[in-house]
């Protein structure tokens, strides 16, 4: 019998709501864009967003369904990001999910928002096989992530200072590009020489497979800087080219050495900068050299959808790891934690069982 779940992602600036049957047929990935508002901004205002996914979320559910061709009355459970996230954000898919399940009386699952980009994976790829060596890459987050088994993750490596994607948003700012900054930069790089300016790479202590990227970011800073005392004319292609390259370069480095170092065989990469054309490129080509599989998400599944929440939640709902109606946003949640509060009386099935 197949399972048929609703997932509703609300954890950020984008409102979207999926049916996914079995962890891997999607009938509808509804994705509502608030770019457009926060842009004037330049980046994502908490109070807006929560404000804009009241608004936007009855009617992207609606479309889910319609979309997927099924009603209320064929969904076998209710999925929806608790956490990490903006907690106005959060709240708003978490309170309606908790309505949905209640009033459908069927199980509520609550995912963890990072769990749910490496679950996009498994969207496309069903034959993954563990252990698997995930690099999350988003706008919060730059992990390097062991996965043992569903549900088991060990962090081996993650940002210092910056994530890859704040740093991205951050260099396009004050290139004057506009937000959001990722896909502008990699844009633009598509017609630029990675080779034109000279930028630090950030490889820190031997051994390590930390990140740091404040130092590059502060380094492309002083670079237009300096140009501007001079009167110099930038060449932004040349300049998001470079800076692309010196991210692209320690990220695909550090995955590699976290390869061989587990004797992982399989990489996936999650995330919004998962997107980007020159990590797809560069992590396949030089882990292809050493027979190490690349599995990245098709573009759309990349950065926030319901759908990766939805096939998340069915390999939860396997394991029988329900949540309950008292569940609560929790902006700061771990990967591979599970926090229910209230008065739950159900069986807390432990990660990974
Ligand atoms: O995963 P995501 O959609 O949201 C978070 O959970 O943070 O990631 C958003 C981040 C932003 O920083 C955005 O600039 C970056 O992903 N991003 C990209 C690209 N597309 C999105 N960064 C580099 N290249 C891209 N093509
Ligand atoms: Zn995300």
């Amino acid at each position: 019998m197949s399972v048929v779940i609703l997932a509703l992602e609300t954890s950020c600036d984008e409102t979207a709501a999926a049916v996914v049957v079995d962890g891997s047929e999607i009938l509808s990935n509804i994705i509502s864009s608030q770019v457009d508002v926060h842009r004037k901004f330049g980046g994502v205002v908490p109070e807006v967003a929560s404000r804009k996914h009241l608004e936007l979320l009855n009617q992207v559910v609606e479309d889910a369904l319609l979309v997927a061709g099924v009603g209320f009355g064929d969904l076998d459970a209710i999925a929806v990001t608790y956490g990490p996230g903006l907690v106005g954000a959060l709240l708003v898919g978490v309170s309606a999910a908790k309505a949905f399940a209640y009033g459908l009386d069927i199980p509520l699952v609550g995912v963890n928002h990072l769990e749910g980009h490496i679950y996009a994976n498994f969207l496309t790829e069903q034959d993954l096989e563990f252990p698997l060596l995930c690099l999350v890459v988003s706008g919060g987050h730059t992990d390097l992530t062991l996965v043992e088994k569903h549900g088991l993750y060990r962090v081996v490596g993650r940002t210092r200072d910056d994530a890859a994607g704040e740093a991205f948003d951050k260099v396009a700012r004050t290139m004057g590009l506009g937000y959001p900054g990722g896909p502008l930069i990699d844009r633009l790089a598509c017609g630029g020489d990675p080779g034109a300016v000279s930028l630090p790479r950030a490889f820190l202590e031997k051994d390590s497979l930390d990140f740091s990227f404040s130092g590059l970011k502060t380094a492309v800073i002083n670079y237009l800087h300096r140009s501007g005392q001079r009167g110099e004319v930038v060449n932004n292609a040349d300049l998001a080219a470079s800076f692309q390259k010196a991210v692209t370069d320690v990220l695909v480095d550090k995955t590699l050495d976290a390869a061989r170092e587990t004797g992982v065989s399989t990489i996936l990469l999650a995330g919004g900068v998962a997107a980007n054309t020159g990590l797809r490129a560069s992590m396949k080509e030089q882990a292809g050299r050493e027979s190490i599989r690349v599995v990245i998400p098709p573009l759309i599944l990349c950065t926030d959808n319901a759908a990766m929440i939805a096939c998340t939640a069915y390999y939860k709902y396997l394991r029988g790891a329900f949540a309950p109606l008292t569940l609560n946003a929790v902006p700061d949640l771990k990967l591979g934690e599970e926090r229910y509060e209230g008065n739950f009386k159900g069986v807390l099935i432990s990660p990974g069982a």
